[in-house]
C-alpha cells in the first residue's frame, strides 16, 4: 500500500497536467529519461557529454558507449539546430590501433573547445585502464569541428600529465581556457590550449563530473559525490574568482531525487534575444547497456545571483534558440491503460490498482511480453520504475510483421516513479504492433569503495501507452 501511494505521488507530480488533456506535439521538445533518434533512427550514443556551439549549430560530443565492458569504443558527434532534433556526423575520435585509447582503455568525457588564437579545435578527455587504475587527462585536435580528431596524449603540465579522471572544460569570456577536475583542482590552459600553465585552485570541491559555467559574474561549480554510475545528489558551489574562495551551495535539485536520476556532464547556455537559459547536461547511466539504455537529462536551470534550482522536473520542455526563452510541456495523445483488453499479456503479468488514478501490470520473469496493436505514427510508455526493476525489450512491428525498432529500455530508479520511459521515432502514419519483454538482466556496478550497486531484480512494468 504505501509502495504505491508514493508512486501516486511522484507520478503527479511528473504529470502535473493531466496526460490527454493538452495538445501538443513530442517533436521539437526536450525528453530526459527515454532514448534519442538520430536521422537514420539509432539512438543518440554520447554520454559524458559536451556541447560547442558554431554558427547556428550545436555540437554534441559524448562517449558513443558499447554494451558490453567500458571499453573505450570511440567519442560521437552529433549536430543540432534545436536540441531536439540530433544528426550523426560521425565518430570523430575512434578507437586507436595502440595507446590510451585503444579498445582495451577507458575514454570518457570528452569537451571540445575551440581555441580563440588558432582557430584549432581542442578535444580534451579522460583516459584510463579499464580498472580505473592508471588516470590521465589526454587531448586531441583537429581543424574542423566534426573532426577527426587526432589523439595527441596527454596534456602536461611542467612536463607531467594530471593523473586524475573526472574532468571538465571552461572557457572563459575573455577565451582564456581551464581544465577543472574531480577533488577540486582547476588549471590554467596555455594560450594554444595545448598544455597547462598554472594550477589556480587546488581541493577547491569535492565531486565528481565537474562542470564549471559563470552568469553575471559569479562562477558555478557542479559535481556528483563518488558512486559510479550510481545516481546521486549532485551538489554545486559558487565564487566571485575562478582562484575562490568556492563556497559550498548543497544540492540544486530537491534533494532525494538523485539529480532526477542523473550525473552532471555540462551546462549548455542558450543565449537569445530575450533571455538566457542555461541548461543542465546529465547522464542517467545503465551499466553494463550504456548504448542501449543510457539516457540523457536535460533540465533548464534557475539561477538567482548565486542560488542554482532545478526545483521540478521536466519530462518534456522545449527551448527557443531564437529568444533564449523556454517553457515546459506536455504528453498527449489516446491513452491506452495497462487493463486494456486489446493489450496481450504472455506469462505470468500481475496487475496493481491504487484508487482511481494509478495501477500497472508488471512481471519478473525472463520472456513475459505483452503486446498491442495501434494506429497511429509515434507511441509512447509510461512504467513505474522503482528500485527492482531490470531491462525491457522493445520491438515495434510494421503492419506487414517487419521489425522495425528494437531498443532495450532500463526501468530502474532508486525510489518509485512513474514516468515515460519509451518513445518511439515518429513512423508514418499506419497499424504497428509494439511488444514489450522481461529481458531478465538489469543493471548492476561496483562503486570504487567496492560497493555493489544495481537493481534488485528484473522486472518491467507497464502503465499506459500514449499514442499519436
Ligand atoms: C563515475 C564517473 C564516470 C565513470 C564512472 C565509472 O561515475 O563520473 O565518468 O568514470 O564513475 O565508475
Amino acid at each position: 500500500m504505501t509502495y504505491y501511494k508514493t508512486v501516486l505521488i511522484v507520478f503527479s507530480i511528473s504529470f502535473s497536467i493531466p496526460l490527454n488533456l493538452l495538445a501538443q506535439s513530442f517533436t521539437k521538445t526536450i525528453i530526459s529519461g527515454v532514448h534519442w533518434y538520430d536521422q537514420h533512427q539509432n539512438t543518440v550514443s554520447a554520454h559524458g557529454a559536451g556541447v560547442l556551439k558554431e554558427g547556428t549549430t550545436f555540437y554534441l560530443f559524448g562517449e558513443f558507449k558499447r554494451d558490453d565492458s567500458n571499453a573505450f569504443n570511440g567519442f560521437s558527434c552529433y549536430s543540432s539546430k534545436n536540441l531536439s532534433d540530433w544528426k550523426f556526423e560521425n565518430v570523430v575520435l575512434p578507437v586507436q590501433s595502440n595507446g590510451r585509447l585503444s579498445n582495451d582503455k577507458v575514454g570518457e568525457r570528452p569537451k571540445v573547445l575551440k581555441n580563440p588564437k588558432t582557430g584549432e579545435y581542442i578535444m580534451f578527455m579522460h583516459t584510463d585502464d579499464l580498472n580505473y587504475k592508471d588516470p590521465v587527462v589526454g587531448y586531441a585536435t583537429s581543424n574542423t569541428i566534426d573532426g577527426t580528431y587526432q589523439f595527441q596524449g596527454p596534456l602536461l603540465f611542467k612536463g607531467k600529465p594530471i593523473k586524475r579522471w573526472d574532468m571538465g572544460v571552461f572557457q572563459d569570456s575573455d577565451g582564456q581556457g581551464y581544465l577543472v577536475m574531480h577533488h577540486g583542482d582547476l588549471y590554467r590552459l596555455s594560450a594554444d590550449y595545448k598544455s597547462i600553465t598554472q594550477q589556480i585552485t587546488t581541493q577547491a570541491t569535492k565531486c565528481e563530473s565537474p562542470v564549471i559555467f559563470k552568469k553575471n559574474g559569479i562562477y558555478f561549480w557542479l559535481g556528483s559525490g563518488l558512486t559510479g554510475w550510481e545516481r546521486n545528489d549532485n551538489f554545486y558551489y559558487t565564487a566571485k574568482s575562478l582562484e575562490g574562495p568556492w563556497e559550498y551551495q548543497g544540492t540544486f535539485a530537491p534533494k532525494g531525487t538523485l539529480t532526477y536520476n542523473s550525473q552532471s556532464t555540462f551546462v549548455l547556455p542558450i543565449k537569445g534575444s530575450k533571455d538566457t537559459t542555461y541548461v543542465y547536461m546529465g547522464d542517467r547511466w545503465s551499466h553494463p547497456k550504456q548504448n542501449a539504455s543510457a539516457t540523457y537529462v536535460w533540465q533548464p536551470l534557475q539561477i538567482h545571483e548565486k542560488r542554482l534550482t532545478i526545483p521540478e522536473f521536466f519530462q518534456n520542455w522545449k527551448i527557443s534558440i531564437q529568444t533564449g526563452e523556454w517553457e515546459k510541456a506536455c504528453f498527449t495523445g489516446k491513452i491506452i491503460e495497462n487493463n486494456d483488453p486489446e493489450i496481450n499479456y504472455e506469462g505470468s503479468w500481475e496487475h496493481h490498482t491504487q484508487g482511481e488514478d494509478f495501477s500497472d501490470s508488471y512481471a519478473n520473469e525472463e520472456g513475459a511480453k505483452l503486446t498491442y496493436t495501434f494506429e497511429g505514427s509515434q507511441i509512447g510508455m509510461v512504467g513505474v520504475a522503482s528500485s527492482d526493476k531490470g531491462y525491457a525489450q522493445v520491438t515495434i512491428q510494421n503492419a506487414k510483421g517487419k521489425e522495425i525498432l528494437s531498443n532495450v529500455i532500463d526501468m530502474y530508479c532508486k525510489y518509485p516513479e512513474a514516468s515515460l520511459k519509451f518513445l518511439s521515432p515518429k513512423f508514418p502514419k499506419g497499424i504497428y504492433t509494439i511488444s514489450i519483454s522481461v529481458l531478465g538482466e538489469h543493471w548492476f556496478w561496483t562503486e570504487k569503495s567496492g560497493k555493489k550497486s544495481g537493481s534488485s531484480d528484473v522486472s518491467v512494468s507497464l502503465d499506459k501507452f500514449i499514442i499519436n
